[in-house]
């Protein structure tokens, strides 16, 4: 997480730069802070907080902000020390000659503290970054210049990072370096940019190259020199034009891009679909999918990887491939997939999903399928993202930008992934039915249109949100197919909102959870018409006979429900299997009604950041 920019060349940089953050901020909004060159000295001005608390403490620095045409910034996510200004970045060394910003997390740097203090450094916040700053300022004291010292530190340091670093020493350049963090660099007529993420420099330059892990380089106004880290070789790179535009990022009249993007979603899936579900009797087309048919056939496994909602959208995708094509699915978080004996091989499809494409523990559980010999295909929203770039099989979820920091769009996108791809492999295989296939597309092409009526339908859910905004806690119960959707529903409603609220397997309820049900729980099942709708009603009624407050997801029209269910929430019919799409955004919607109810801050809530670029 954290973002970073670094700006060199004849414009004013600190503009550059808060533009550049501004479009970061879905790395973090811990705090901010920027390290503007000046001919005397390097003038440090950090903020507390968003981004805006940054903008409105710069506008102090008018002399710093006129002569500066050098500088680095950072937006941060907390990870090691809390939140506040001294711990925002840049650092400094403490001759005040080097700053620098960091992204990542250095492992050792306890140790390299120790020492350092040892030979006299001073620290003064709580951050692992310091110790780069102080690490850098200690080589420098030996090496004949910043490259050498930079290089020196880096060879000492452990961990991931992106980083810039400027000193008063060389007014000339930024060095900066990348390992498991992502780290791009602008090129500009005369002047160069860095940034973490595209859209940061996106304004000014199409033309970019991308640093490699263990590469670092020196940006210069005019030109630019990459070097691998371990061996000193200079490294030619050819810049690569970016696939993107200059977009402006409005929520189009509504109130939060949380909101917006909810109400995207009915063209997300038409996006989706169009060019790959043809027509209802015509095969998926696919051409993403790089693995030969052959191969395809010969599959013995299927390991899905992904975190957060995008492993909810896996759980689905596990269910229905395992339905459909009959090969064995498992779903891990990356976080638990990285740190133990995967049995994975070359007859292993290994899918890793992510929004952002830059999930670091995603990224490494895919490195690490891939050197065992797995094809690695990637579901994403960010077809420039590392994940994309490391995948054999690449399949663009083309949700569009997602700002809000709670994933509602990308899921929705990527759940349509896994329709196709499960569509596609049964096809391929021949294990489904012609007319079973094309009932299952004619009601994929109608989701478009049955989300939109959830969403022209909004009454009951804005009631829902208002009886139960002041909950302490929320349970959502499912099974089968939406048993991912209660997960999911619980996570939304947590992450905006901060009530305590779990999903649970409606049958695993009496395995403990009903413990806690009085008559100040509300319980939320999601009873779709299918398989399993009698067993959660009688989950359901379990429920309610220990007094908790029954609300209904349902698809069902029974009068019946009436007296169990307290509040009931109807959504149209559609073929089991595709039910998730449609029970998920109601309960997208009721997450968004009850935090924007309890006043909280929907778009960027506490603590989160959109991408997690740190293990
Ligand atoms: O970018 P990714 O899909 O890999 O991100 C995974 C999770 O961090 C993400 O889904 C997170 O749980 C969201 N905030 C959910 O709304």
């Amino acid at each position: 997480m954290c973002g970073i920019v670094g700006y060199i060349g004849n414009k004013k940089s600190a503009p550059i730069l808060v533009e550049g953050l501004k479009k970061l901020e879905y790395r973090g909004y811990d705090s901010s802070g920027v390290a503007l060159l000046t001919d005397k000295k390097i003038e440090i001005i950090k903020a507390e907080g968003k981004l805006k608390n940054l903008v409105e403490v710069l506008a102090n620095y008018t002399s710093a902000q006129n002569s500066s045409h050098i500088g680095i910034g950072h937006i941060r996510w907390a990870t090691h020390g809390v939140p506040n200004e001294l711990n925002a970045h840049p650092h400094m060394s403490n001759s005040e000659r080097i700053a620098i910003v960091h992204n990542g997390i250095i492992e050792n740097y306890k140790e390299l503290k120790i020492s350092l203090e040892k030979q006299g450094h001073k620290f003064y916040s709580q951050t692992d970054t310091e110790t780069i700053v102080h690490l850098i300022a200690q080589e420098k004291k030996s090496a004949k210049d910043l490259k050498s010292a930079v290089q020196n530190a880096l060879k000492k340091i452990q961990g991931a990072y992106a980083l810039c670093v400027i000193s008063l020493d060389e007014p000339d350049k930024i060095i900066v370096a990348r390992k498991n963090a992502p780290l791009l660099i602008g090129i500009g007529e005369g002047e160069n940019f860095i940034a973490s993420d595209i859209p940061a420099i996106i304004e000014h330059t199409k033309k970019a190259v991308y640093l490699e892990d263990d590469e670092f380089a020196i940006v210069k106004n005019d030109h630019y020199e990459i070097y691998d880290v371990l061996s000193g070789t200079k490294i030619e790179k050819t810049p690569e034009i970016l696939p993107w535009e200059p977009i402006a990022l409005s929520k189009n009249g509504y109130k939060h891009f949380m909101l917006k993007e909810i109400h995207e979603q009915p063209d997300v899936i038409r996006k989706n679909l169009f060019n790959r579900l043809v027509a209802i009797d015509r095969p998926i087309i696919l051409n993403e999918v790089k693995l030969s048919p052959e191969n395809l056939k010969n599959l013995e496994r299927i390991q899905i990887i992904a975190c957060g909602t995008s492993m909810h959208a896996a759980l689905v995708g596990k269910y229905i491939i395992e339905e459909y094509t009959g090969i064995p699915v498992d779903v891990e978080a990356s976080s638990e997939y990285i740190y133990r004996n995967t049995i994975t091989n070359a007859k292993t499809l290994v899918i890793g999903v992510s929004q952002s494409g830059e999930t670091a523990d995603t990224i490494t559980a895919i490195r690490q399928a891939k050197a065992k010999g797995s094809h690695i295909l990637i579901i994403t929203n960010r077809a420039d993202s590392t994940m994309a770039r490391d995948a054999d099989s690449l399949i663009c979820v083309d949700a569009g930008i997602e700002v809000s920091v709670a994933a509602t769009k990308s899921y929705t996108a990527q759940l349509m992934s896994f329709y196709l791809l499960m569509l596609y492999i049964a096809e391929t295989k021949g294990c489904i039915k012609t007319e079973e296939a094309a009932k299952i597309k004619e009601q994929m092409l109608q989701l478009p249109q049955k989300l939109e009526e959830v969403l022209s339908h909004k009454e009951k859910i804005k009631e829902c949100a208002r009886i139960f905004a002041n909950s302490k806690d929320f349970i959502f119960i499912a099974r089968g197919i939406n048993f991912p959707v209660a997960l999911e529903g619980a996570l939304k409603l947590k992450e905006i909102s901060y009530i305590n609220a779990t999903g649970y397997s409606a049958g695993e309820l009496k395995h403990g959870p009903i413990a806690m049900l009085d008559e100040t729980m509300p319980v939320l099942a999601i009873l779709m018409k299918g398989r399993v709708y009698d067993k959660i009603l009688s989950n359901a009624e379990e429920s309610k006979a220990r007094h908790a407050r029954l609300i209904a997801l349902t698809s069902s029209t029974d009068e019946n429900l009436k007296s169990i269910f307290e509040i009931i929430i109807n959504v149209p019919e559609i073929n089991e299997i595709l039910s998730p799409v449609i029970t998920t955004v109601p309960l997208q919607l009721l997450a968004y009604y009850i935090a924007e109810f309890l006043g909280k801050d929907v778009d960027q809530p506490r603590n989160l950041a959109k991408s997690v670029t740190v293990e």
